[in-house]
């Protein structure tokens, strides 16, 4: 079985898996790192959303081969290890989470908080603030139907990042 290296969660790990089984399957069924949740397992619903190398990205879609020995892939059990992650045992994010009591179910939830994450970082890297049309961008599918709590979240844990 091919061996196959990258750093999560800022640790280095190496797996023994086929070429062709894709990350997700490898973080919650190898690793047990189950922050990233199966939904649909095609690129939809992007309940595994995830970070490479800082960017959203859903690791249902990339076979493990994808994957560089110096990709850094962050779960949400390693975001608040993030340069913006504040020092705390959450991520400002997490925080405001919590603070606008977004979670219903809670299933698409790590999904939907890394993919704010990388929203909030690529405006910031752009010089400007959120905006809703960068909300309705998101395209993380919530079946509680939490998206109003969710786009207020996103604009309060912005400002702490
Ligand atoms: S499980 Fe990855 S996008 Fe649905
Ligand atoms: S909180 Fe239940 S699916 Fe989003």
């Amino acid at each position: 079985m091919p061996k196959h290296t990258f750093k999560l969660n800022g640790e280095t790990v190496t797996v023994k898996v086929a070429d062709d089984v894709r990350l997700l399957w490898v973080l919650r069924d190898i690793l047990g790192v189950t922050g990233p949740k199966y939904g649909c397992g095609i690129n939809v619903c992007k309940a595994c959303t995830s970070h490479i190398n800082g960017k959203a990205f859903n690791p249902c879609a990339v076979p493990i081969d994808q994957i560089k020995r110096t990709d850094e892939i962050t779960t949400i059990e390693g975001l608040p290890d993030a340069p913006d992650g504040g020092g705390g045992d959450l991520h400002p994010m997490q925080e405001a989470w919590l603070d606008r009591d977004v979670a219903q179910c809670g299933y698409c939830q790590p999904g939907q908080i890394m993919a704010a994450v990388a929203l909030v970082r690529r405006a910031k890297r752009q010089g400007r603030e959120i905006t809703d049309a960068d909300l309705d961008g998101i395209r993380n599918i919530c079946r509680c139907g939490t998206y109003t709590r969710i786009r207020e979240a996103i604009k309060q844990g912005a400002e702490q990042m």
